[in-house]
């Protein structure tokens, strides 16, 4: 009786110096997280973190609490990086240890860690390092995929001049063609703008991209724990992307059908032939659901971000018909009518070049930047993010950062050009974000953005249905990304 008596004491009190321990742990580990609001159980610092503009109260909180400060997203702290100095600091002089790719709730249901952009670890080594060779041997910074560009941006010159100059939504006209360049890579075919399918997968991105955008999603990301049991915006945003899943599969399975693995057509051959490889082994990543979600990652990817650049960037050159002016006389006098614009050119057209730069900089597609993720325990800039620590890179305040950028609100091309006019670079300009994880579209969206605005303005000018003063270039949504208003302009033949 005594006896177990003292047991059941000893033990109480072995659980009770537990008890102290886990809490210590927790506190003293997170005690060494940078600072920032003092959250409340449950809600975190939902009362500090508006959701219809977060970037915005990021922006607050760095005036408060400094470039790295944490914020909870109700009971999970996140670190933010506030800023080019910080985000290089973290992404590039410590790329190894920010290289992980954080939680991203609204869309993780769909992915699952699979697929290169939400996976991780050797798996996402594995995608990454395959995706970027498969993509650059199909031309990306080479010669095929300029002409791919070329023919699409033909296509889309087409529709413009059979509208007439009747004011239009450029909305689809832009995403069908740009989907187009990527769909030749990974499908191995472009479709016809009239088709309907395709058609209905571009309402599906945009849709999608507006989504992850809206407060809701915003909400979500701090209390899906709670939210995915109840109905609301991103069961709508589940059933899009499986939507698109499903295409990509019927994609995979027509390829399957007419396979000849000594002459792979596109993306989905050259990982079929990896599969065929690695057949006998259990643990390769060459499956179907890695096939699958990178395909839908690079056709999603591949769509939004260049055809959300250009429809918001035509509003801009609209806004400043100076800009638009002095970059046509920049065509004119380097390529002139008769030739179609070349990658070339770029290097003898600095204008342009710095007006395409501080479209990115000003729009700035992914303010918040894609969520990252510390793969090991990491001690930066005197702070401990435990192993596991969500990191968010603020794209938006690198990119407005006063430090690096003379106006920083305004839309500046001289933001990019020296006193000779010659193009200037910027170290802050990380529209595709830095390090390890940078942007596998890189080359190629630089490709298109210049190609695209040069063909089109070579052939059309740009008249706005108000006068340019009176054109609003504020986001008609600012979450995930930055959704420009809905507008209609004319595209005049020249
Ligand atoms: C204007 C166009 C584009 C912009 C502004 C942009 C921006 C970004 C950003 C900010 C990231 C996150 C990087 C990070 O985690 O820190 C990213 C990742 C990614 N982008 Fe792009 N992107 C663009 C076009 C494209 C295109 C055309 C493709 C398709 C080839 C693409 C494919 C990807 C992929 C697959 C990732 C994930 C990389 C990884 O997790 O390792 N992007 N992009
Ligand atoms: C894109 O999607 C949003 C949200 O569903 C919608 O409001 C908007 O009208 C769409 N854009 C176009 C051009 O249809
Ligand atoms: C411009 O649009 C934004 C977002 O739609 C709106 O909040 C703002 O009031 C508008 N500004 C003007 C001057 O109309």
């Amino acid at each position: 009786m005594a006896l177990g008596g003292a047991l059941s004491i000893f033990l109480s009190l072995c659980l009770l110096c537990l008890l102290i321990w886990i809490a210590w742990e927790r506190t003293s580990k997170r005690g060494k997280l940078p600072p920032g609001p003092t959250p409340i159980p449950v809600l975190g610092n939902l009362l500090q973190v508006r959701t219809d503009n977060i970037f915005q109260s990021f922006l607050k909180l760095q005036k408060k609490y400094g470039p790295v400060f944490t914020v909870y997203f109700g009971p999970r702290p996140v670190v933010i990086l506030c800023g080019h100095e910080a985000m290089k600091e973290a992404l590039v002089d410590q790329a190894d240890d920010f290289s992980g790719r954080g939680e991203m709730p609204t869309i993780d249901k769909n992915f699952q860690g699979y697929g290169l952009a939400l996976s991780n670890g050797e798996r996402w080594k594995v995608l990454r390092r395959f995706s970027l060779g498969v993509l650059r041997n199909f031309g990306m910074g080479k010669r095929s995929i300029e002409e791919r560009i070329q023919e699409e941006a033909g296509y889309l010159l087409e529709e413009f001049h059979k509208v007439k100059g009747a004011p239009i939504d450029p909305t689809f006209y832009l995403s069908r063609t740009v989907s187009n360049v990527i769909c030749s890579m990974v499908f191995g075919k472009r479709f016809d703008y009239e088709d309907k399918c395709f058609q209905n997968l571009m309402k599906m991105i945009n849709d999608s991209f507006v989504e992850m955008s809206k407060p809701w999603a915003q909400l979500y990301d701090m209390f899906w724990r709670i939210m995915q049991y109840f109905p609301g915006s991103h069961n709508h945003l589940y059933d899009l992307l499986e939507e698109l899943k499903d295409f990509i599969t019927s994609r995979v399975k027509i390829n399957e059908a007419s396979f000849d693995p000594s002459n792979p057509r596109d993306y989905i051959d050259c990982f079929l032939i990896k599969m065929h490889q690695d057949k006998s082994d259990p643990n390769t990543e060459f499956n179907l659901k890695n096939l699958v979600l990178t395909t839908l990652n690079l056709f999603f990817a591949g769509t939004e971000t260049v055809s959300s650049t250009l429809r918001y960037g035509f509003l801009l050159l609209t806004k400043y018909p100076e800009v638009e002016a002095k970059v046509y006389e920049e065509i004119n006098q380097v390529i002139g009518t008769h030739r179609i614009p070349t990658v070339d050119d770029r290097a003898k057209m600095p204008y342009t070049d710095a007006v395409i730069h501080e479209i990115q900089r000003v729009i700035d597609v992914v303010p918040l930047g894609v969520p990252h993720n510390v793969i090991r325990d990491t001690h930066f800039r005197g702070y401990f993010l435990p192993k596991g620590t969500d990191v968010y890179p603020l794209i938006g305040s690198a990119l407005k950062d006063p430090k690096y950028f003379r106006y920083p609100d305004t839309f500046y091309p001289q933001h990019f050009l020296d006193e000779q006019g010659r193009f200037k670079k910027n170290d802050a300009f990380v529209a595709f974000s830095s390090g390890k994880r940078i942007c596998v579209g890189e080359a190629l969206s630089r490709m298109e953005l210049f190609l695209y605005f040069t063909s089109i303005l070579q052939r059309f000018s740009l008249r706005s249905l108000v006068p340019p003063a009176e054109i609003n270039i504020t986001h008609r949504i600012s979450g995930f990304g930055n959704i420009p208003p809905i507008y209609k302009l004319c595209f005049m033949a020249r």
